[in-house]
């Protein structure tokens, strides 16, 4: 299947490490030139080296997202380097975890400043000149959390959910420019994330977290969790030409995880 990405210019939030780093690679084996933002700079060579290796146009960009002032840097940074920003990314996130009822709102706060905000900061950015190119797609990467909140998981539900919730308005507001709004809800994924999130119970019951990490593949119909790589596909797949009519969808992918229907 010809993915008609060859050339369009790909804008990746977080895509210094993780499932952002699999989606940077995946869009340069496309053909896609790449703009990569992240705070850290040497991660951020690291990926740019090897995008570049598949021949495309690969820069980054150091950006703290959680503020506009970063969400704009990160913009320019990409328009000044590729003349433009056809496909969105959108996939920093950094949330805590935490008991409800100890909770500072703050942490909600910040989930939501970085992966809330900042998601719908770089769409309202990249969206006046993907309409004036009569193209664009913007992939939101949110999580499970967003419609299975827990009493331990709630900045990362929260701020999912109302990626969710945003995913909607945006797709609604633009699909009859041809810009495709559309949300991934991974499930457990095999990154630095999903080592954070299994510490805590790792701690307490003095194991390492990757049993613990294990445990909870194990306990998923598909018995795994899932690679960057195999989200990032998805990902791809929904940036490209070849999703044309996917407008606005919520694709969940946890091994089957997921008990509600759809
Ligand atoms: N892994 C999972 O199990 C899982 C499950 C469901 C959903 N998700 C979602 O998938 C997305 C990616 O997760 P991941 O597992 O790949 O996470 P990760 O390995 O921790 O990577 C997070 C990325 O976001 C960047 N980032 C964090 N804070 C930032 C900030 N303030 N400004 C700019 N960039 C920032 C990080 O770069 P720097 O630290 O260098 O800035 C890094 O590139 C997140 O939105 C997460 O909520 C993950």
């Amino acid at each position: 299947m010809d993915l008609g990405i060859h050339g369009k210019r790909a804008l990746i939030t977080g895509g210094s490490r993780g499932i952002g780093r699999a989606c940077v690679v995946e869009l340069a084996r496309e053909g896609a030139d790449v703009c990569v933002v992240g705070r850290d700079a040497t991660l951020l060579a690291a990926v740019v080296s090897e995008a570049a290796s598949f021949g495309v146009r690969a820069v980054s960009v150091a950006a703290d997202l959680s503020q506009f002032e970063g969400c704009k840097a990160a913009f320019d940074a990409c328009v000044t380097a590729l003349g433009g920003v056809d496909i969105l990314i959108n996939n920093a996130g950094a949330a805590t975890t935490g008991p409800i009822l100890d909770l500072p709102v703050e942490a909600i706060q910040d989930a939501m400043n970085l992966k809330s905000f900042g998601y719908l900061r770089m769409a309202q950015l990249c969206i006046p000149s993907m309409r004036a190119n009569g193209w664009g797609r913007i992939v939101n990467i949110a999580g499970g959390a967003g419609t299975s909140p827990t009493a331990g998981n709630m900045p990362t539900s929260i701020a999912n959910a109302a990626v969710l919730n945003i995913t909607r308005a945006l797709s609604d507001a633009v699909a009859k420019d041809n810009i495709l709004v559309n949300v991934i809800c991974p499930g457990l994924t095999n990154t630095d994330r999903a080592r954070t999130l299994a510490r805590g119970q790792a701690e307490r019951r003095g194991v390492d977290v990757e049993v613990v990490v294990a445990e909870m593949g194990r306990s998923l119909p598909a018995r795994r969790i899932a690679e960057p790589e195999e989200v990032a596909r998805v990902a791809v797949f929904l940036a490209s030409e070849a999703a044309s009519y996917v407008h606005g969808s919520s694709i969940y992918m946890d091994g089957g995880a997921r008990r509600a229907t759809p």
